[in-house]
């Protein structure tokens, strides 16, 4: 049945291609991806892994918090999610098919430390996560890894509020050396964090994510501040980040020889009007949205933009923080999906539940009715393909063109019969545009070093559970059972011609070819 329909998809999308042109090389400059570009796909533990009591593994945080009542759309929780646990080898297998070179994925905490550096590793979990990168490396898929991907071992909230304590810092450092240590002969692509730039706002400001702490009126929650505990949690994410990069440089860097780098969410604004106050809203929102993590790993001190806005709420790095900074990132990863207008309300009155705290900016989606992009299954996911150019751009220019990695990028589709879901040209023709946009990039000189499509199975997707579908591969979620959609067969053909092109450019010249 299964390879019934994958034919099926076949036939249908060389006749797309034929239709709509779709024939990925023909219409994007590939030539700008060097070999040694990285081509993947992406998943995080607690999306797709389930499995969530078993192999030893203890509660994280969001197991607890997807289990309360009301918290996820669909009232579901990813206590089984993908079964990726158990079904990790058909999964790669599907890898190799579409012929990626990467895989990104995340560690589970709770998984390898249940109990934080206040317990002893697990072994089943190391062996878990040993058994998934041999079996990449097996066949050449390089592992791309991240420490943290929103899930913590739930011990660390009930122990100490966990970001909101300068103890995370010692637990991260503690999880970190304990995955270079196991993983890191095979490992050669660390990401510490990811996305702490949500994690901290839905966590701390409006309260929509574990541990659900704000104040009024960014959102209504028993407790928190939501004009403080975002910046002291945001203060550790970063020391937790310098941390682990201390130890992996100082420790493991010379012999492992690898890379680290952290991850934020990578939304790009345009002004709401043609005025410099909404142009500096712009500016503001990109300082309060990326630079609050990036400018101090890289040049040791919040962006200016937000010192002169939140002033002694913004904590102090030490001379002893400041040393561990020194190690800085060796990437920037970038996930990129949309954009959205910024407009300004510095000195108006910001619309409640609309302005952004102390960026005194509104954003939205919309102007005057009309929105910056067709919308998607995520309400502020529109399509705006110039977003991901811009993006580049802007990290390229504020950090002197630190290497990047696209480490997420991709459609939401809602959830529907796998008939209507499979046939996915919308996600296509997403996938194209924002190639096309990253290879413009590219050829402004951006040092941009992969891509990866988040995500290769659809997954819990956070609050919208199985509601939201951003896979290539379609999950029954009643089976469990994988089916391609034709982005598959999409990124597979488009694969395929950027290897034959590369070869092509490697093949040594004729003399008379020099001329
Ligand atoms: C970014 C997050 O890293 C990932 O976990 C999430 O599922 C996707 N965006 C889609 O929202």
């Amino acid at each position: 049945m299964k390879k019934a329909c994958f034919t099926v998809c076949v036939c249908f999308l060389q006749l797309l291609d034929l239709a709509l042109g779709f024939s990925s090389c023909e219409h994007l400059d590939c030539s700008q991806f060097p070999p040694s570009f990285l081509f993947g796909t992406t998943t995080s533990s607690f999306q797709v892994e389930g499995a969530y009591l078993e192999g030893n593994k203890s509660l994280s945080n969001w197991d607890v918090f997807s289990h309360i009542p009301g918290k996820i759309k669909d009232g579901s929780n990813a206590d089984v999610a993908d079964n990726h646990y158990y079904l990790f080898k058909e999964d790669i297998e599907s890898m190799q098919s579409l012929g990626v070179n990467s895989y990104r994925f995340s560690i589970s905490w709770s998984r390898v430390l249940p109990k934080g550096r206040f317990g002893p590793v697990n072994l089943e979990g190391i062996d878990f996560y040993n058994k998934i990168i041999d079996a990449l490396v097996l066949k050449g898929i390089q592992p791309f890894v991240t420490l943290n991907h929103n899930d913590i071992p739930q011990e660390l909230e009930d122990r100490y509020g966990s970001w909101l304590s300068e103890q995370i810092r010692l637990d991260f450092g503690h999880y970190a050396e304990v995955c270079f240590k196991a993983f890191g002969n095979r490992v050669k692509h660390w990401v510490t964090i990811n996305e702490p730039n949500m994690m901290v706002e839905y966590g701390y400001f409006n309260g929509g994510y574990p541990p659900g702490r704000c104040s009024y009126p960014s959102g209504n929650c028993t407790d928190g501040d939501s004009a403080v505990e975002p910046y002291l949690a945001a203060h550790n994410v970063i020391l937790s980040h310098a941390t682990a990069t201390h130890i992996y440089k100082t420790k493991f860097q010379k012999k492992q020889g690898g890379v680290i780098g952290i991850v934020l969410a990578g939304y790009w604004f345009e002004p709401f009007s043609d005025t410099p106050a909404d142009r500096l809203a712009v500016q503001r929102t990109l300082a309060f949205k990326t630079a609050w993590y990036l400018d101090p790993i890289i040049y040791g001190n919040y962006p200016p933009e937000m010192t002169q806005i939140v002033g002694e709420r913004l904590p102090i790095f030490t001379p002893e923080d400041k040393k561990k900074l020194r190690a800085k990132l060796d990437f920037i990863g970038l996930n990129q999906y949309t954009a959205l207008y910024a407009k300004d309300c510095m000195f108006s009155l910001c619309a409640p539940g609309t302005a952004n705290g102390d960026i005194h900016a509104h954003l939205t989606g919309e102007r005057d009715g009309i929105p910056i992009g067709d919308p998607t299954a995520v309400e502020t996911f529109y399509v705006v393909p110039s977003g991901m150019e811009r993006m580049v751009m802007y990290y390229k220019e504020r950090y002197n063109n630190t290497p990047m990695f696209i480490t997420e990028n991709g459609y939401a589709q809602k959830s529907g019969s796998m008939g209507e879901v499979i046939n996915d040209t919308n996600r296509i023709k997403y996938l194209q545009a924002y190639l096309a946009s990253l290879i413009r990039a590219l050829r402004n000189g951006a040092d941009v070093r992969g891509y990866f499509i988040w995500s290769l199975l659809d997954n819990f997707e956070w609050l919208y559970g199985y509601s939201v579908r951003f896979g290539l591969y379609y999950v029954d979620f009643d089976t469990l059972q994988r089916t391609p959609k034709l982005s598959a067969e999409w990124y597979k053909e488009f694969l395929s011609k950027v290897k034959a092109l590369q070869k092509k450019s490697r093949k040594p010249k004729m003399w008379y070819q020099a001329f």
